[in-house]
């Protein structure tokens, strides 16, 4: 296996004990438990009526979103290459009643694992940074597809993935693209939910993606582009400054200069 990705894995390998021990409260699991879920207002709004649909929600992490969906009627699958997260999401989906198929598997290789007929490929906060290779994902969503069928992509944008927080100032700390063989290297001893539970495999490798090389890759794939969005928030403190500005929302403060902080798109295979 490649050793980036294999540094990867081990470490989201970790993260989801920690992640669903959820001491935090970071992440909902009692509100999915309780009847509600996970989904933020820009998806749905943005996304429009699901039920019905059958979805690949690729790098689900232990499924949160995945059994919101199903939740709201969808025939949903997800995938994703930790092993810890699917059996972690195999074992909510059992206590929740709420029925979706977990498929554990590299992006790269999601047509094969789990076919090539859906009306929906959704992948969202926190993923397109952990891949390599950009066009070889689109490529790969684009083959999930049946005819007709829908990519949407929301992440955090990439001006605003140039920034690190430093004495209350966002300072330009990253170049704005990474050659896939020098990947951004970190060594993070915590995971981000704020459980000091110190990690033993640290090492993570990140790329950053232009807004024109994801576009390009979509386009590439054979997708046709039918919106591209730019959001002045996130549903995560990406920067300690940011204050909450609706239902797990956040922004920057009252008077710091807008710049966007999240992009969305939707691309259709015709
Ligand atoms: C920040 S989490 C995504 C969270 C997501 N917003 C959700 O539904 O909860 C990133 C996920 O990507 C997965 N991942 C990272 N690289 C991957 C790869 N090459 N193939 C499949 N999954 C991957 C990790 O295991 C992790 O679960």
């Amino acid at each position: 296996m490649d050793p980036y990705i294999a540094a990867n894995r081990a470490n989201w390998d970790e993260r989801v004990g920690i992640h669903v021990r959820n001491s935090t409260g970071f992440y909902g699991i009692d509100r999915l438990k309780a009847g509600g879920d996970t989904l933020h207002a820009i998806e749905l709004a943005e996304l429009g009526p699901v039920a019905g649909k059958r979805l690949l929600h690729l790098q689900c992490h232990f499924g949160l979103d995945t059994l919101s969906f199903a939740r709201r009627g969808v025939i949903a699958t997800g995938l994703d290459f930790s092993s810890t997260a699917i059996a972690a999401a195999r074992a909510l989906s059992l206590v929740t009643g709420l029925v979706a198929d977990f498929v554990e598997a590299n992006v790269y290789d999601a047509p094969a694992a789990a076919g090539a007929e859906f009306d929906l490929v959704f992948t969202s906060w926190g993923t397109i940074c952990w891949l390599d290779d950009i066009r070889r994902w689109a490529a790969a969503a684009a083959r999930c597809l049946a005819p007709g069928g829908v990519l949407y992509l929301a992440d955090m944008h990439p001006a605003a993935r140039l920034f690190e927080e430093r004495d209350r100032r966002l300072v330009l700390s990253y170049d704005w693209q990474t050659p896939p063989e020098r990947p951004l290297a970190f060594d993070d001893a915590t995971t981000y939910n704020g459980d000091p539970t110190p990690l033993a495999a640290t090492r993570t490798y990140e790329w950053q993606h232009p807004l024109s090389s994801i576009v390009d890759a979509v386009l590439g794939a054979g997708l046709r582009l039918t919106m591209l969005n730019e959001h002045e928030v996130l549903p995560w403190h990406a920067f300690p400054m940011m204050v909450p500005v609706g239902d797990g929302i956040f922004g920057l403060p009252p008077g710091h200069p807008r710049m966007p902080l999240a992009f969305s798109l939707k691309a259709v295979k015709t």
